[in-house]
């Protein structure tokens, strides 16, 4: 399962106000919320659970529990605007941190920044709403199966083919799931249509 893209009426409905060029930075810190909240839904679908019994104030019964600790590694800078919608579903999840600016002329980017708790037998989930060439998902998943990440998911809201294809040619293990597939990367390596530079829109830069 390398690949979802997620259909759902709401998620196409927000990612159409976070594309949309008159849509101004403020409202963009809550769409990307609500966005990554349900694409965070489809994310975490299939996590193993392990059985919990538990007693309802009617009696007792057979439950469960998330098995794996979770780690949340947003992108900076932009995979920063997605973090609070996963910590507020996932309160017990730990939270890592890696910095990535891709440069302006190679679209090559650059590591600045890595801070990561304990990754032994964790699922990660990495927060980058722009998935262009791949290769900021590819150094960050570098440094996730390096810790020692036993699961490895990829948030975005949108993704080039290229930067999809990329990825699942190189980790096949890591699950995508992405709010839409686009046409192509220009000539920049921005993708068509996109939304421009989710960072610059997110923080009004
Ligand atoms: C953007 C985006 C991704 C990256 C995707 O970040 O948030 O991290 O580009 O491009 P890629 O797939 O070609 O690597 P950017 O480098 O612009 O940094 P920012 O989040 O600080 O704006
Ligand atoms: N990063 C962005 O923010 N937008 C793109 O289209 C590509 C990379």
């Amino acid at each position: 399962m390398p690949l979802t893209v997620v259909e759902h009426a709401l998620a196409t409905h927000i990612l159409t106000q976070l594309r949309d060029e008159m849509t101004p930075f403020e409202q963009y810190r809550a769409l990307t919320h609500n966005l990554t909240q349900i694409l965070l839904t489809e994310a975490t679908r299939h996590l193993l659970l392990s059985p919990k019994t538990i007693r309802t104030p009617m009696e007792e019964m057979s439950g469960a529990e998330l098995a794996k600790p979770i780690v949340v590694v947003p992108i900076l800078r932009a995979g920063l605007g997605m973090l609070s919608a996963v910590t507020e579903l996932l309160p017990n999840a730990h939270v890592g941190y890696i910095g990535l600016q891709r440069d302006e002329e190679t679209a090559v980017a650059r590591s600045y920044y890595c801070k990561l708790p304990d990754m032994a037998g964790a699922t990660a989930i990495i927060l980058d709403p722009m998935l262009a060439t791949g290769g900021s998902a590819e150094q960050a998943i570098m440094y996730l199966q390096a810790e020692g990440a036993e699961q490895i998911i990829l948030i975005c809201a949108v993704a080039a083919p290229e930067g999809a294809a990329y990825l699942i040619e190189r980790f096949p293990d890591t699950h995508i799931v992405a709010g839409a597939i686009d046409r192509r990367l220009n000539e920049q390596k921005y993708i068509l249509p996109g939304l421009g530079d989710f960072g610059d829109r997110l923080f009004g830069t």
